[in-house]
């Protein structure tokens, strides 16, 4: 049987680096077909490719068979080829509609906008996803779960019956990303081809047909998923010699609670941006030397609290202190003077400049270190040893430290954001999923890190919609539910059901 797609021996180099080197890939039609890998492994880039995104250097694209010459994301379009990236590309002011039908709109024979007629389609397409949303809504209102149905939407929009995704679950909660998964194997049973770009290897056993996995560039196993298991994945993932290279943790912080709490919330009230309450009598504190997990379903003042802490966000009422000294009204700045230090969910937002270098993302929010500036001067040399130090304390793959942020692989932008953050002796961290699009070792190297700041006094509190994560990392986890803290456990008392059931409100 001839495959539906088929890459063959795709080079492509950026520079020096070689992203992927003779990569072979069989697709069949119908399949949902996994590409795993490590951070930098070479997904996105090869994915891109098909999308027409990159020209390879070399190699071949069949289409059932017949060769097929991309030279950009329109080529593929009209081969009815789509691509969900890694990063979405929904414009956040302009409407949910406008948003879908942004170069494609139908017009009529007056040449024009058939806006009424659109949304009718449209709402007929998204029904299928299970997404009713306000039309006219500004897309920045959407929730993460939202947006990822509506970039889907936009693939079907344009017709498209392959469908790329890299990465759609990192921001997803559990339940949303079963949701997906639903969506997914019923796009897959109209007929529809499903490429996977993801570091979540339960996703691949449940639901993926075929696997391949890259690793440095190349191709180094293809399965079916029948045919293979975690371990086996594993193992081609990081390569015999990438195993004996992790020594296993064994700091573990223990939880002062006894000493003075680093950071103290008291009666915090905080409105949300569609009116409500997204905090309200919220109360904690945070102890030096703990990592503290706040387990919640998604949308219930996590993001809220982050801001609030952070000072983008204006309380109604209450007390925020760090070391008993209040800062209610502290500038973001002057909370980052006295040690705080904040992760985002959004890092394209808040935490990296993508067209700025390596180098000069390496010390953003720094830059006013005695040690790298004085009288106004960079000390250039300066400047470089914390970047490479950084780079190599999380393993940052990059060609160098003048390359553009934006020619980092996702995975690796992110482990660049995190060591930054870490940097120094912060007091206390307050990370929004800190470990979004990063790959088992990546995982690891974040929270030994953490574990090992927590050591010497740091609090780090830790936002994650991933309850499996903070049960392997927390020292301690509260529950976050309509914006209250509702019930805290120690780690004798951590157990999968009794979280789970506060997460969603019930008295366990
Ligand atoms: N536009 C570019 N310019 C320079 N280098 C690039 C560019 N795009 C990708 N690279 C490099 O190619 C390599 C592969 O990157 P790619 O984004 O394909 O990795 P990935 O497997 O998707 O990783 P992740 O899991 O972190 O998303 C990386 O070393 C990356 O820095
Ligand atoms: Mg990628």
């Amino acid at each position: 049987m001839v495959p539906l797609i088929e890459l063959q021996r795709i080079t492509k180099r950026f520079g020096a680096l070689v992203a992927n080197e003779a990569v072979d890939l069989q697709v069949q039609e119908g399949a949902l077909h996994a590409i795993v890998g490590e951070n930098g492994a070479g997904k996105t880039t090869l994915m891109r490719i098909l999308y027409g995104y990159y020209l390879p250097d070399s190699g071949e694209i069949r289409l059932r068979g017949n060769p097929v010459h991309f030279r950009s994301p329109a080529d593929a379009i009209a081969s009815r080829i789509g691509m969900v990236s890694q990063h979405y590309s929904i414009i956040p002011e302009l409407t949910v509609l406008d948003n879908l039908i942004l170069g494609f709109e139908t017009a009529n024979s007056w040449g024009l906008l058939e806006r009424r007629q659109a949304q009718t389609r449209a709402t007929e397409m998204a029904a299928s996803l299970d997404f009713a949303p306000h039309w006219s809504q500004p897309a920045s209102e959407l929730s993460p779960a939202e947006k990822q149905k509506l970039e889907i939407l936009k693939l079907l929009w344009r017709n498209a019956d392959i469908l790329i995704l890299d990465e759609p679950t990192a921001m997803l909660s559990p339940s949303d990303t079963g949701a997906l998964f639903g969506n997914l194997m019923r796009l897959k049973q109209e007929g529809r081809t499903i490429l996977l770009v993801t570091h979540k290897l339960s996703e691949v056993m449940q639901y993926a047909d075929y696997v391949t996995v890259l690793r440095d560039g190349r191709k180094v196993a293809e399965s079916a998923v029948a045919d293979t298991d975690p371990q086996q994945l594993t193992r081609w993932i990081i390569g015999e010699e990438g195993k004996e290279s992790e020594p296993s943790e064994t700091i573990s912080p223990t939880s002062v609670l006894t000493s003075a709490p680093v950071l103290e919330i008291s009666d915090l009230w905080v409105k949300g941006d569609r009116g409500g309450w997204a905090l309200q009598k919220f109360n904690l504190q945070l102890y030096p030397g703990e990592i503290l997990g706040i387990a919640g379903v998604d949308g219930n003042g996590q993001t809220e609290l982050v801001e609030t802490l952070a000072g983008l966000r204006i309380p109604s009422k209450g007390n925020l202190k760090i070391q008993g000294v209040s800062m209610n009204h502290w500038s973001a700045a002057k909370r980052l003077q006295a040690g705080i230090r904040f992760l985002f969910d959004d890092r394209f937002r808040r935490g990296m400049i993508a067209a700025w270098s390596v180098r000069d993302n390496a010390i953003l929010g720094s830059h006013r270190d005695p040690d790298i500036q004085s009288l106004g001067w960079y000390n250039l040399s300066a400047v470089q040893q914390r970047a490479r130090a950084l780079i190599q304390r999380f393993q940052v793959k990059t060609s160098g430290l003048n390359a553009p942020m934006s020619s980092l692989s996702g995975g690796n932008q992110q482990r660049l954001v995190i060591a930054r953050t870490l940097n120094g002796s912060p007091k206390a961290l307050i990370a929004y999923t800190p470990t979004r699009g990063l790959d088992i070792k990546g995982i690891e190297s974040t929270y030994r890190v953490i574990r090992e700041a927590c050591a010497h006094g740091m609090a780090a509190l830790v936002v994650s919609l991933d309850l499996e994560e903070l049960m392997t990392y927390s020292t301690r986890i509260a529950t976050i539910y309509r914006g209250q803290l509702t019930r805290a456990f120690e780690p004798e008392e951590f157990s999968r059901e009794q979280i789970g059931a506060a997460m969603i409100g019930l008295e366990a």
